[in-house]
């Protein structure tokens, strides 16, 4: 297992919830375990991260992703 890990912070707030983070959460997942990104993430839930409007929130790299879809993700990886 490597010793350094990048976090990806997903809002589970309620409207985040609303805009589909679980779905996203569970692809993100996927997209972590493949061979590519093999032990190099970890995500993390977070609570309300007040950017409500801009749901589904992430945060990768002290970088704040609005509406967050699978894609841009992967390119931030
Ligand atoms: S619920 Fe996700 S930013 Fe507020």
């Amino acid at each position: 297992m490597a010793t350094y890990r990048r976090f990806i912070f997903i809002c589970n707030g309620s409207d985040c919830k609303k805009a589909g983070c679980k779905k996203l959460q569970a692809e993100v997942k996927d997209l972590i375990k493949s061979d590519d990104h093999k032990g190099k993430f970890k995500i993390v839930k977070t609570k309300c991260m007040d950017f409500c409007k801009s749901a589904p929130s992430v945060v990768i790299n002290n970088e704040l992703i609005k509406k967050a879809g699978i894609e841009v993700i992967e390119k931030k990886l």
